[in-house]
C-alpha cells in the first residue's frame, strides 16, 4: 500500500460550535514503536469529540490534536515491534485522537479485527463505546449475570451498546430515554423496562423491581440523588459523564447505611497499558457476542468527512438514535 505524504483531515480551528471543524491538509504521521498506521474508511463520532471541539475536553499529552476517538479501515503501515498485524488487514481501533483524517496512528494493542461479516461503517462504531461500556459496566462496576442493571441515555451510542452487552451477559436491563419512540428502540434491543423520563419517574419504576444492583450514568446533576435512591443495598453507581453538571448536594449517610459504591472513569486519559487490557477483554468477551448476533451497533447516520460539522450538529441534537459515522475513505 502506498502511503502519501499529506492527507485530508478535520481540524478544530478554535474552541466553538460545529462550524469550527474545518477540512485541512496535514502531514501523514509515521508509526513509531508498537504503533500502526490505519488508512481510515470510517470514523466514529462521539459526544466527547463535541466536548473537545467546544474546548472542554483537551487531548492528553502526545495525542493528536485532531478529533476522532475511533475508526475502521485497513492497516497501511506498521511500526517496529508490531507482530500481530499486516498491511491490508481490516481493523477497527480505539484512538488517542486523530480519527477525523485519511490516516491515523494508534497503539497496535488498541486495535481489533473487524468482526466477521461486519461492514466497515458498523465496525467504526464499536471501539469507543465497547471499551467504555465494558470497562465501566463489567471491569469497574462488576456486573454479574442475573443482576438488575440501569443505564441512562438508552439510545445514545453508549446506551445502545450497554443494553445489548448487559442482556447478552444475562443481566436484567432497565433504561431511560427522552421519548416513547426512543423507549421502543431500547426495548427492541433487550431492555426489560424503558422509562420515558419526561413522563415518568425512573426511581419508582426501578425501586418497584427491587432497585438496581448497578447504574451506569452519564447525566449526573439531579440524577445523582435519584440514582442513590434507585440503588439496591450494596449497589454500585458508575459515573461516565455529567451531561447536566457534576455538582450536587448528596446525603452520604445512605451510602454508608446501605453499603453503596460510587465510582466512575473516563477512557481517554488512561495509560496505554490500561487500554490494551480493556482491548483484550473486549475482544475476548464482546466479539463473541457480536459473532453470535447478540450485539450489533445501532447506526443513526453517516456524513462525509468534509461535513463533520453536520455530524456534530446531529450528535448534539436530541433526535439521534445510536451512532453517527464519518465516511472518510469508504
Ligand atoms: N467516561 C468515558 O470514558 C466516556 C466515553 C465515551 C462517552 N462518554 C460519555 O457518555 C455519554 C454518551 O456518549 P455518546 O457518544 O453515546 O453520546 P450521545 O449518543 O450523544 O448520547 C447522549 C445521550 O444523553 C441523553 N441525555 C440525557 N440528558 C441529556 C442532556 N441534558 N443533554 C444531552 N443529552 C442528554 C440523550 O438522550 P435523550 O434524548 O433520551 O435524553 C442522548 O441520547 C456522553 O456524555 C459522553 O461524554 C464517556
Amino acid at each position: 500500500m502506498t502511503v502519501p505524504d499529506t492527507m485530508q483531515a478535520i481540524e478544530i480551528t478554535e474552541p466553538g460550535g460545529p462550524e469550527v471543524l474545518t477540512l485541512t491538509k496535514v502531514p501523514v504521521p509515521l508509526p513509531g514503536h508498537g504503533q500502526i498506521l490505519i488508512r481510515v474508511a470510517y470514523a466514529g463520532v462521539n459526544r466527547p469529540d463535541a466536548l473537545q471541539r467546544a474546548g472542554s475536553y483537551a487531548p492528553p499529552a502526545n495525542a493528536s490534536p485532531l478529533p476522532g476517538l475511533e475508526a475502521s479501515g485497513r492497516v497501511a503501515a506498521i511500526g517496529p515491534g508490531v507482530t500481530r498485524w499486516a498491511v491490508g488487514d481490516a481493523v477497527c481501533a480505539l484512538l488517542p485522537g486523530g480519527g477525523y483524517a485519511e490516516y491515523v496512528l494508534t497503539a497496535a494493542d488498541h486495535v481489533l479485527p473487524v468482526p466477521e461479516g461486519m461492514s466497515l461503517d458498523q465496525a467504526a462504531c464499536l471501539p469507543e463505546t465497547c471499551f467504555t461500556v465494558w470497562s465501566n459496566m463489567v471491569m469497574r462496576g462488576g456486573l454479574k449475570a442475573g443482576e438488575r442493571f440501569l443505564v441512562h441515555g438508552g439510545t445514545s451510542g453508549i446506551g445502545t451498546t450497554a443494553i445489548q452487552i448487559a442482556r447478552a451477559f444475562g443481566a436484567r436491563v432497565f433504561t431511560t430515554a427522552g421519548s416513547d419512540e426512543k423507549c421502543a428502540v431500547c426495548t427492541g434491543l433487550g431492555a426489560e423496562i424503558a422509562v420515558n423520563y419526561k413522563e415518568a419517574d425512573f426511581v419508582k419504576l426501578v425501586t418497584d423491581e427491587g432497585g438496581a444492583d448497578l447504574i451506569l450514568d452519564m447525566v449526573g446533576g439531579s440524577y445523582l440523588p435519584r440514582n442513590i435512591r434507585s440503588l439496591a443495598d450494596d449497589g454500585r453507581l458508575v459515573q461516565i459523564a455529567f451531561l447536566t453538571g457534576p455538582k450536587v448536594e448528596l446525603n452520604f449517610a445512605e451510602m454508608m447505611v446501605r453499603r453503596l459504591t460510587i465510582t466512575g472513569s473516563t477512557l481517554r486519559p488512561q495509560s496505554d497499558l490500561a487500554k490494551a487490557r480493556i482491548a483484550a477483554e473486549v475482544e475476548r468477551h464482546v466479539w463473541p457476542m457480536i459473532a453470535r448476533g447478540a450485539m450489533r451497533p445501532v447506526m443513526d447516520s453517516e456524513f462525509p468527512l468534509a461535513d463533520a460539522a453536520a455530524a456534530h450538529r446531529q450528535i448534539e441534537s436530541p433526535g439521534h438514535i445510536g451512532k453517527i459515522v464519518l465516511k472518510v475513505g469508504g
